[in-house]
């Protein structure tokens, strides 16, 4: 059955992941509900899981096989662990326990359950219920910040009698406000509904040996700002992100990678994309070939690094034959003849505009790390320069030119 009105669900697939709580009885109304807004549901039901309700429960509402073990033959047959993580549009996992959240943390694999997170290319979406000590707990709330960081959406548990006769926080969210949560990240509204917005942010870290590295500076502040305009704008965004010790926008599916190879392998999986955004500080050099053991100090001898160029992803994507975004912007930092570098780097990427930063006016520490910039928009049209503005506004001037640019 689906509902009259339109859900946002309808047609999307859910993998849920029920964990061993007492709240894990909800997940059973929880895939009625969004059965019924015509949403697919597959469940992986862990051990604890298991202790609180069925998998003949669970399949019985779902309509669909219960999968509970990592190396049962039989179901590894009909559909592997890793096909099980992939063919979703959305994991979600309730209820996400203390142990759990600790293991997604780790990168632990050690079952059905957390094997398919580590594998899942998919957004996820956790709804921790536990007590409340567990839930207050440093350990719990650093693994939800980690978590967090880790581009994984928090349904964040509500307060009130707790089923150890506690009181406080650590409920499992009501199923209404599951299904909200569900529909509402299926629902993005605005003007650039519908639009698929690539963004590449932080710096790349290329591996010199496994304990050294090069880099650009860079926060990567620039780059999320945009990426949170941009959804605000109701566009769907994948932001590859280099390492940075920023929070995971709301709603928008992170790919964390550390090189410039991995970045652009990274952006050429998630195309095609209406939007390619250029603005990570990509390294422009690797070494030839990254050490396996850590280099040794030899004596006051200075090892002599072979440097190799990196793929230039913003001309790589700018120049996509099969797959070019319609609208490809980079970023320039400059600091002398802006305008006229910036356009020759326009031509030379073949992208459409390039936000040029005037890293010379505020002293270039400070763009780099701080939150404000001074840019200039360079586009087949012409220079517009803007005043130094917060990252934040910088980026809603620029969704918004995307916006007018889709109308
Ligand atoms: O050539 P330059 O590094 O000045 O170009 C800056 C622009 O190109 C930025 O948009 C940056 O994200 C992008 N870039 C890239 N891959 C590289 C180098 C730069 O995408 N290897």
């Amino acid at each position: 059955m689906t509902l009259e009105t339109h859900s946002s669900l309808e047609g999307k697939r859910l993998l849920l992941i029920i964990g061993g709580g007492i709240a894990a009885y909800k997940c059973l109304d929880l895939i009625r509900r969004v059965k019924e807004r015509g949403m697919t549901v597959r469940t992986i039901l862990t051990k604890g899981g298991e202790q609180f309700v069925t998998p003949l429960s669970v399949s019985g509402l779902s309509g669909e096989k219960t999968y509970t073990d990592l190396f049962s033959l039989t179901d590894e047959v009909e559909m592997g662990h890793i096909r099980l993580s992939r063919e979703a549009d959305l994991v979600l996992v309730a209820p996400a326990t203390a142990d759990m959240m600790a293991k997604m943390v780790a990168g632990i694999a050690d079952n059905l359950a957390t094997t398919a997170l580590l594998a899942t290319d998919k957004p996820v979406m956790i709804a921790p219920s536990m007590n409340s000590r567990m839930w207050e707990h440093a350990a719990t709330q650093r693994n939800v910040k980690q978590l967090q960081k880790d581009g994984i959406h928090v349904i964040n548990p509500t307060s009130g009698d707790l089923a150890c006769g506690e009181v406080g926080a650590g409920r499992l969210a009501e199923v209404e406000d599951l299904v909200a949560a569900l529909e509402g990240f299926f629902t993005p509204t605005g003007p650039l509904a519908g639009r698929h917005i690539i963004i590449t942010a932080g710096p790349t870290y290329e591996a010199i040996d496994p304990v050294r590295y090069i880099a650009n500076r860079s926060s990567g502040k620039q780059g999320y700002a945009i990426a949170r305009a941009l959804r605000e704008l109701g566009a769907k965004v994948s932001l590859i992100s280099g390492p940075t010790n920023l929070d995971a926008p709301k709603n928008v599916t992170v790919t964390n990678i550390e090189s410039a190879n991995e970045m652009l392998a990274a952006c050429q999986n998630t195309l095609p994309a209406d939007v390619a955004i250029c603005v990570a500080a990509v390294a422009d050099w690797r070494t030839s070939q990254e050490a396996a053991q850590k280099i040794k100090k030899q004596g006051g001898q200075i090892p002599a690094l072979q440097m190799v160029e990196n793929p230039d992803i913003l001309k790589i994507l700018s120049n996509d034959a099969t797959n070019r975004p319609t609208l490809v912007v980079g970023f320039a930092a400059e600091t002398e003849n802006i305008s006229n570098n910036a356009k020759a780097k326009l031509k030379r990427k073949g992208c459409d505009w390039i936000v040029a930063n005037d890293v010379s006016t505020t002293d270039g520490q400070s763009v780099m790390g701080g939150d404000h910039n001074r840019v200039s928009l360079i586009t087949a049209a012409g220079a517009e320069e803007w005043d130094n503005a917060h990252k934040d506004e910088v980026a809603r001037r620029l969704a918004q030119k995307i916006e007018k640019h889709f109308t």
